[in-house]
């Protein structure tokens, strides 16, 4: 497969063609201001073999109902049907991606290194343009990521994708990074999520320390699902903010922090992705921090 390159704007990707350690903390900076870190070939083992046998995974009736998640903390595979012929082997084609692609993201991100919080990783194998989703699961509308139950505490959500469509790009468009836009439409108008009670959240606490199905979430987790529903519901952003369109093309692979830019995913199929949780703790640029730029805005403590 030829190598293309992605066609976007400057001010918003970032090709990386051949790279040393030495730049390691440039593309985190980088990424944590906004950028979207892009390789037109997947540059870690990613075998021909497993890119087919995903390909050949049609969606027939109910098999897919949605995309498939893979836990690689626990082994679990999640969104295919316990019995399907096939299940074994595509959780083995995802274990493999997922360590390939987090030994590669531990070099290419190395002040990151033994800071990285691994999350899951996906299959996305249902065409993204025309999917009839209720508003706030809608993925063509911009938004930045919050993760309902699983609370980052001020911990940042960066997402590496694999574009293994063979023939057919991946379509996003992008916006402004969170430290640009969110200031600006929160200088202008209260976006604010209602506050719960200490009570609530001590309980919250409590049940989640002893295992019970309870998110604790900081008042940064509320901020972030509420600006999520919020971008989604508020047709003067989706129609007048600054936008950008990405195409990633097959064979590409791209990474960003999709809580701090704003992305709309507008076509495509057959995408693998793998999440990361960094931690405040390990970032290089805190100022550009969605939790930072938050606690500027608002006056609020927001983590803790
Ligand atoms: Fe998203």
């Amino acid at each position: 497969m030829a190598a293309m390159a992605a066609v976007g704007p400057s001010s918003a990707i970032i090709e990386v063609k051949a790279y040393s350690g030495e730049q390691a903390r440039w593309y985190c900076d980088q990424l944590e201001r906004g950028k979207v870190i892009f390789f037109s070939e997947v540059p870690f083992e990613f075998p021909d073999e497993d890119r087919k046998f995903l390909l050949s995974q049609k969606q027939t009736g109910s098999r897919f109902h949605k995309n498939i998640s893979y836990r690689p903390a626990k082994d679990i595979l999640k969104g295919m049907a316990s019995g399907a012929e096939d299940r074994e082997h595509l959780q083995r084609v995802l274990r493999t991606f997922s360590a390939e692609l987090t030994r590669f993201v531990t070099k290419f991100l190395a002040p990151y290194s033994g800071k990285l919080k691994l999350d899951f990783a996906s299959f996305r194998p249902l065409e993204e343009q025309g999917r009839d989703l209720p508003l706030h699961k809608r993925n063509d509308l911009l938004h930045v990521d919050a993760f309902p139950t699983r609370p980052t505490h001020g911990g940042r959500i960066l997402r590496v994708f694999v574009n293994i469509n063979p023939a057919a790009d991946r379509v996003w468009n992008v916006g402004e990074p969170f430290h640009d836009f969110v200031p600006r439409i929160m200088g202008s108008q209260k976006i604010e999520p209602p506050q719960r009670s200490g009570f609530a959240r001590a309980f919250a606490r409590v049940a989640s320390r002893v295992g019970l199905p309870v998110p604790d979430r900081s008042r940064y987790d509320e901020y972030m699902l509420y600006l999520h529903d919020w971008l989604k519901e508020n047709s003067d952003f989706q129609q007048k903010s600054p936008k950008f369109e990405l195409n990633f093309p097959p064979g590409s692979c791209w990474m960003v922090y999709t809580d701090g830019v704003p992305h709309a995913v507008m076509s495509g199929r057959y995408a693998l992705e793998q999440t990361f949780i960094v931690p405040p703790d390990a970032l290089v640029s805190p100022d550009a921090a969605p939790v930072h730029v938050l606690e500027g805005v608002t006056h609020q403590p927001m983590a803790s």
